[in-house]
């Protein structure tokens, strides 16, 4: 069976700053990594070297006829200090923002993907009192460059980030985790003003903003429907009801939350689990665009990412092949999606996991950063020329 897409649809794939950068030693991850006790397996050091490397990754990107490319912003290389601004860290956002356009790939930046200057973490972090006027700072300084960009989002998940403080304390006292517990609130709130303030000062320089979410398929198992509806409530609704006023929402699919009567419960042992101890569940893409279309009926969507961390290359194509298919038939059901960006471009340090996971359509050598494509890389261009998969 063929899958087709809306003409126009956007192709791409996405990377994140600190995940491929390498050397970000200004951010709050960098001394989380290399603090005594540290919750992450190895320090994210040179990552993928991509700070040098951009050229060869955009390269990589439009060579397989893909047409947009994903990054973002590194606050803590533009903002080192607090108030000090560095204009030639800038500079080299704008060159990656031009070099997208001279290969024919459209920019989608995001301002802040999970990272925060040092300076920011010692001094109130995301839930401070001053963090919305330094964010919407932050903003303001690095919308000039952003100019040519396709779209802009200010803030990368919040849900889950609004999350982690959830996780860890379940961590320490040595709770079963079995996905993503509801957000703390008070932090969901901060983030959520958080991205008013960025989208305000984008919004008037004339960018089209939005924010991206995490989502998921959630399925509500023998007597767990009430307590599927209440998570899916704090964990998406109200973060997706937030976009009503923007200019477009990123959703970023992964797997399934499964709900029993207490909450959360594990996929069976059947199920094959990746990474985070996901469930492998290409459909729930489409599940989770049509649930975020009804949420949202009049802001359009974009699949910001999408992926599978897998050693097996075959398997990511069949995954996102899937994956892509129930996307396809969840847009003629009548979704407005505008485009799919998979994660990622290359194989990068995966948080608190490190280099373990491979969620790359390119692997990288750790020690020389030479990229080698896999065949999902060309299998995914083939998708983008042809506008569908046959
Ligand atoms: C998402 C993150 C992204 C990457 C993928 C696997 O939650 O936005 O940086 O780590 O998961």
């Amino acid at each position: 069976m063929t899958a087709s897409f809306p003409e126009g649809f956007l192709w791409g794939t996405a990377t994140a700053a600190h995940q491929v950068e390498g050397g970000n030693v200004n951010n709050d991850h960098w001394e989380l990594e290399h603090a005594e006790h540290s919750p992450f397996v190895e320090p994210s050091g040179d990552a993928c070297d991509s700070y040098h490397r951009w050229a060869e990754d955009l390269d990589l990107v439009a060579g397989a006829g893909l047409d947009t490319y994903r990054f973002s912003l590194e606050w803590s290389r533009i903002e080192p200090e607090e108030g000090e601004f560095s204009r030639a860290a800038l500079d080299h956002y704008r060159r990656i923002v031009d070099g997208c356009r001279a290969r024919g790939l459209n920019p989608l930046v995001t301002l802040v993907h999970f990272t925060m200057p040092r300076w920011l973490m010692h001094d109130g972090g995301w839930t401070g009192p001053k963090a919305g006027d330094r964010l919407a700072r932050f903003a303001e300084f690095a919308a000039p460059a952003l100019t040519d960009a396709e779209y802009v989002a200010t803030i990368n998940e919040p849900n889950l980030m609004a999350a982690q403080p959830v996780l860890g304390r379940m961590a320490r006292s040595g709770q079963p985790i079995h996905g993503l517990p509801r957000p703390d609130q008070g932090v969901a709130e901060a983030l959520l003003g958080l991205h008013d303030r960025a989208r305000e000062v984008f919004r008037g320089a004339g960018l089209r903003t939005g924010m991206t979410l995490i989502g998921r398929e959630n399925i509500a198992e023998e007597g767990g429907e009430e307590r599927m509806r209440e998570e899916r409530a704090a964990f998406e609704d109200q973060f997706q009801e937030a976009a009503a006023g923007d200019d477009w929402l990123g959703l970023q699919i992964y797997t399934c939350a499964r709900f029993g009567p207490d909450g959360l419960v594990p996929p069976a042992p059947e199920l094959q689990t990746l990474a985070h101890g996901m469930e492998r569940r290409p459909q729930a893409l489409g599940a989770a665009v049509r649930r975020a279309s009804e949420v949202l009926p009049d802001v359009p969507l974009l699949v910001t990412e999408n992926g599978i961390a897998t050693a097996d290359d075959a398997d990511r194509i069949a995954f996102t092949d899937e994956a892509l298919r129930s996307l396809s038939a969840a847009i003629a059901d009548g979704a407005d999606v505008r485009g799919y960006v998979h994660w990622s471009l290359l194989d990068n340090f995966e948080w608190m996991l490190g280099y373990r996971p491979t969620f790359g359509l390119v692997s990288v050598d750790r020690e020389a950063f030479a990229r080698t494509p896999e065949p999902s890389l060309a299998w995914l261009g083939e998708v983008a020329r042809r506008n569908g998969i046959s």
